[in-house]
């Protein structure tokens, strides 16, 4: 790479959740389970070795879900990295499913106690280091999901706790019942609906987990600025991308995902781009117009 001969997500930059510091860009362990996020991979050596090149490259912070296989996400992370020095899994529930591609929320407290108690079982460990709330179930009073992410607090079955998919208004209910720690919401360069949840996560220190942050929409084609940029910086425009974001803000975490070791290496070589002040403003100009 001509940005960097070292790959390494320290590059990125920390953040501390709780007593627990982290390197800012991590890992997306959505993609290692099969089609439509359904059942095992295709290619189960080939994401196994993904998930131990993780801490080869410095990255030390790891997101997954109940949800996604469903259970075969954890357990491929338990199988390759068990007992996990040094890193930060983070999980999450909420969401159950029915098939590939199927999601749907499920609050109920008891349902949540009882996922995260899974989560336990299957990363063998007594603590979740970062449990999150998969989705705020409509169905549900949203004060019953937060007094189940509050029980697992103060039984110490996690230590920390985020939300996702979340407004500013639903975030400041929830911290008067827990303390906050992440939100993850779908952000990324095209894509800003959760600009004032992120602005909010700055002001107040919590940590802001974008998914999808891959994504350049129409700003992908060649020719358009993002292409041009990748040029000048000698990367691919998936590295500008996720170098943008990074750079958006001191509290994002990206976690982009993948199955293959040779896209993990190359997005983790984005934490070294540093994006010119010039660039990164012509960037999110140009990304605004489009539209998305
Ligand atoms: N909270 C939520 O509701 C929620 C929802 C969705 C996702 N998430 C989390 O966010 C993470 C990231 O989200 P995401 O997977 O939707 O988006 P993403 O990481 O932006 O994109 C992943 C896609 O890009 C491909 N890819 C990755 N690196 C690449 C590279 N260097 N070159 C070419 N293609 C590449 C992957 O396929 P290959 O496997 O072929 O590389 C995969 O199809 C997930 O893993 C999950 O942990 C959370």
């Amino acid at each position: 790479m001509p940005f960097s001969s070292t790959i390494s997500a320290a590059a990125s930059g920390q953040f501390s959740i709780g007593t627990i510091t982290i390197n800012r860009l991590g890992f997306g362990a959505m993609r290692i389970t099969g089609p439509g996020i359904w059942g095992p991979p295709a290619d189960k050596a080939g994401a196994l070795a993904t998930l131990r090149r993780l801490p080869e490259i410095a990255v030390n912070f790891i997101d997954t879900a109940d949800s996604y296989g469903p259970d075969v996400s954890e357990e491929l992370i338990s199988e390759a990295l068990y007992p996990y020095k040094g890193l930060l899994i983070a999980t999450k529930a909420g969401l159950t499913r029915e098939g590939p591609d199927r999601w749907t929320p499920k609050g109920r407290p008891e349902y949540l106690l009882d996922r995260a108690k899974g989560s336990l079982k299957k990363l063998r460990i007594e603590r979740i280091d970062l449990w999150q709330l998969h989705r705020i179930d409509a169905a549900v009073p949203r004060e019953e999901q937060f007094g189940a992410v509050k029980m697992l607090l103060d039984q110490g079955l996690i230590a920390h706790a985020g939300l996702s998919e979340v407004s500013v208004e639903d975030i400041k209910a929830a911290r008067k019942v827990f303390p906050v720690a992440t939100v993850q919401n779908r952000y990324n360069l095209v894509d800003r609906g959760s600009e004032d949840v992120l602005d909010y996560c700055e002001r107040e220190g919590i940590g802001f987990i974008p998914w999808y942050p891959l994504a350049a929409g129409e700003l992908a084609r060649p020719g358009s600025i993002l292409d041009m940029l990748a040029k000048k910086y000698g990367a691919t425009p998936g590295q500008i991308a996720l170098a943008w974001v990074l750079k958006r803000s001191p509290v994002m975490l990206p976690i982009p995902g993948t199955s293959k070791v040779k896209h993990l290496e190359e997005n983790v070589a984005a934490a070294s781009i540093v994006l010119d002040e010039g660039d990164f403003v012509a960037l999110d100009e140009a990304a605004r117009q489009s539209g998305s």
